[in-house]
């Protein structure tokens, strides 16, 4: 049963590392009717392979969220630490020594499974997903990409972005389909391209503004705000969007 196979993976492969409760139940402010208050919020799982900054983000952003745990695929992922600090629960399942992306993407849905998580949120989670993967979290399951899509998909978008000359550059927040780095978009920002730009100055203009649309992306999906029509995605109440989404040059 999955739940004979969960065990088995706990057994060998994953290591939990804290069972704190998830610090939003404070952040949420409901510290007389936490119960209640928790029943109506959407639980995330959060994936990470590195540091963690963008997940750092939405911890910190004390989103209407119960962050039900943060799973890396590399022990030695930064972020690992920061949302143990941050009280959150913390597990690894290393993809090593797996046969194939298949068996290692099934265990990986068994762990994810076990939080119950209305939304899966890849920040910096460096996998290439399998399509049943992919299929089983269908319109529940987001990721950043520092990019604007569907220019730049893959890696080394910033020296990418510098190389082909672009004037505007930035990161996505999607949907995840079984296409790479593609799906419908959530929203996008935009920073401009300047002269003298390395690599290393224009991944962290664009690193400020994932570390804004991230948070603001998850809690318009807390919210109940975001709807999918075929490749577009619609936002409820969107004012804010319009306010605060563009950036237009001037002299
Ligand atoms: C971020 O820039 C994110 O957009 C990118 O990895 C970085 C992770 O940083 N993701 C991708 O390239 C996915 N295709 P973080 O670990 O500090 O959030």
């Amino acid at each position: 049963t999955v739940w004979a196979a969960f065990a088995r993976v706990t057994a060998t492969s994953i290591r939990h590392r804290s069972r704190k409760p998830p610090c939003h139940t404070d952040a949420a402010g409901s510290a007389g009717g936490i119960v209640i208050f928790e029943q109506s919020m959407k639980r995330i799982v959060i994936l990470i392979s590195g540091r963690g900054s963008n997940m750092q983000a939405i911890l910190e952003a004390k989103l209407p969220v119960q962050v039900a745990a943060v799973i890396a695929n590399k022990e030695d992922a930064g972020g690992l630490q920061t949302a143990a600090s941050l009280g959150i629960a913390t597990a690894v399942l290393s993809h090593k020594g797996y046969p194939s992306r298949e068996a290692f993407d099934a265990d990986l849905a068994r762990l994810i499974d076990s939080y119950q998580p209305d939304l899966v949120v890849l920040a910096g989670f460096m996998r290439i997903l399998s399509e049943g993967f992919v299929r089983h979290y269908e319109n529940r399951m987001i990721n950043i990409h520092p990019s604007l899509l569907p220019a730049f998909t893959g890696l080394s978008t910033h020296a990418r972005a510098i190389q082909e000359g672009v004037k505007v550059h930035g990161c996505s927040v999607h949907f995840v389909t079984p296409e790479l780095d593609h799906g419908p978009i959530i929203c996008q920002a935009v920073v401009p391209v300047l002269d003298d730009d390395t690599e290393d100055t224009l991944s962290k203009r664009v690193l400020v503004c994932e570390h804004q649309i991230y948070p603001q992306a998850v809690r318009w999906f807390a919210e109940g705000r975001l709807s999918v029509e075929g490749n577009r995605v619609r936002v409820a109440n969107h004012a804010d969007i319009q306010a605060h989404s563009l950036i237009v040059p001037r002299d």
